[in-house]
C-alpha cells in the first residue's frame, strides 16, 4: 500500500501556538523510516503552505459565523487539504494528514468522504462537537466533528460539512473531557462514546473492536482521527490541551494494532490524521516521535 504524507502545518484553530510545527517534528521524529519498515511504501507530498496566523485577523469574520476564531483562514485550508485527500485518494493512495491543530480534520473528512460514505474513529480526550455557539473558546479546534456534521452555524457551510459522514458511523474512543453544552450535543447525537471508564471496565481492545464494528457498518471505509491529547500528558506531554487520566502507552499501540489487523484482513481505512503535536511544548520530541510510532502500528508494525 502507498500511502501519501500531506502536512498541514495549521494552528488557527488552537490557543497554544507552536502546532503548526508538528508535521517537521512528526517527519523528524522518523515517520517514512517506521512506515516503510512497517511494510508500506510512504512518499511525501509536502505541506500546504499556510500563512502565519500573526499576519491574520482572528476576528475577520463572515455574518452568522458565531463565536469561531480564524474561520476564514480554517477555511482556506480545508477546501485546499480536502482537494488534496481527494486526489490523493483518486490516485491509489492513502491520505496520511499531520496536523496541525484538529481542525484539519474537517478538510479531511470532507476529502474522503465525496466519494465514498465513511465512518471515523476519533481517538481523543475530548468530544470536539462545539459550534461557533455554544464553545467557551472559540478555538476550532474544539468543533471539527461540528463541522463535518453541519452542526449550528456550520449547517450552510458548504466547505465544512461532509453529508456522507452519518453521525451513526462516528465512535469516540478516550473521552475525558467535555464541555456543558457539548455533552448535551453529544447526548443527543446517534454518535458512540467509549470514556476513558468504559476502557477501564472492559479493556482497550474490546472497545476498539466495538468502534470499528461501529465506523464499517454501512460505509465504505473509516477514517481515523488521532489527537496526541487521547494519550495522558505523562506519555504526550507535547499538546495543547492536556488531560489527566489518559490511554497509556501500551494501550495506545494496543488501540492502534487492532485498527491494523482489521485493516489487514479487510482493508477497511481509507484516511488518518494525526494532529495536535505542539514540539514548543514537548520534551525532546517524544510525543512526535510517538505520533510516527503509533502511525506505524496503523499500518502493520509488530513486535514480532
Ligand atoms: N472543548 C474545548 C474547546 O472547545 C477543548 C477542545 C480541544 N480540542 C482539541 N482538538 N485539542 O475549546
Ligand atoms: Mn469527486
Ligand atoms: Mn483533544
Ligand atoms: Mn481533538
Amino acid at each position: 500500500q502507498s500511502i501519501r504524507i500531506i502536512g498541514a502545518p495549521m494552528d488557527y484553530g488552537a490557543d497554544r501556538r507552536g502546532v503548526d510545527m508538528g508535521p517537521s517534528a512528526i517527519r523528524y521524529a522518523g515517520l517514512a523510516d517506521g512506515l516503510s519498515r512497517a511494510g508500506v511504501d510512504p512518499t511525501d507530498s509536502g505541506d500546504l503552505s499556510i500563512p502565519r496566523a500573526e499576519e491574520r485577523d482572528p476576528d475577520a469574520k463572515q455574518p452568522s459565523r458565531g463565536n469561531a476564531k480564524f474561520l476564514r483562514e480554517v477555511e482556506d485550508v480545508c477546501t485546499r487539504l480536502a482537494d488534496r485527500v481527494e486526489q490523493t485518494l483518486a490516485d491509489g493512495e492513502f491520505p496520511l494528514v499531520l496536523g496541525g491543530d484538529h481542525s484539519v480534520a474537517i478538510g479531511s473528512m470532507q476529502g474522503s468522504s465525496r466519494d465514498a460514505d465513511l465512518g471515523a474513529i476519533w481517538f481523543d480526550a475530548h468530544a470536539d462537537l462545539n459550534t461557533p455557539e455554544t464553545s467557551p473558546s472559540g478555538n476550532v479546534h474544539g468543533m471539527p466533528l461540528a463541522a463535518t456534521l453541519g452542526r449550528g452555524t456550520f449547517e450552510d457551510q458548504a466547505w465544512a460539512t461532509a453529508p456522507r459522514v452519518r453521525e451513526g458511523s462516528i465512535a469516540y474512543v478516550g473521552l475525558r473531557s467535555i464541555d456543558d453544552r457539548e455533552r448535551k450535543l453529544l447526548r443527543d447525537s446517534e454518535m458512540t462514546a467509549f470514556t476513558m471508564a468504559d476502557i477501564d471496565e472492559q479493556g482497550m481492545t474490546s472497545v476498539v473492536e466495538t468502534a470499528l464494528d461501529v465506523a464499517t457498518t454501512d460505509t465504505d471505509g473509516v477514517h481515523v482521527s488521532l489527537d496526541l491529547d487521547w494519550l495522558d500528558p505523562k506519555t504526550a506531554p507535547g499538546v495543547g490541551t492536556p488531560v489527566r487520566g489518559g490511554v497509556t502507552y501500551r494501550e495506545a499501540h494496543a488501540a492502534l494494532e487492532t485498527v491494523s489487523r482489521r485493516h489487514e484482513s479487510g482493508g477497511i481505512l481509507r484516511s488518518m490524521d494525526v494532529v495536535e503535536v505542539n514540539p514548543i511544548l514537548d520534551e525532546g520530541n517524544e510525543t512526535a516521535t510517538l505520533a510516527a510510532e503509533l502511525a506505524a502500528s496503523t499500518f502493520g508494525k509488530r513486535i514480532l
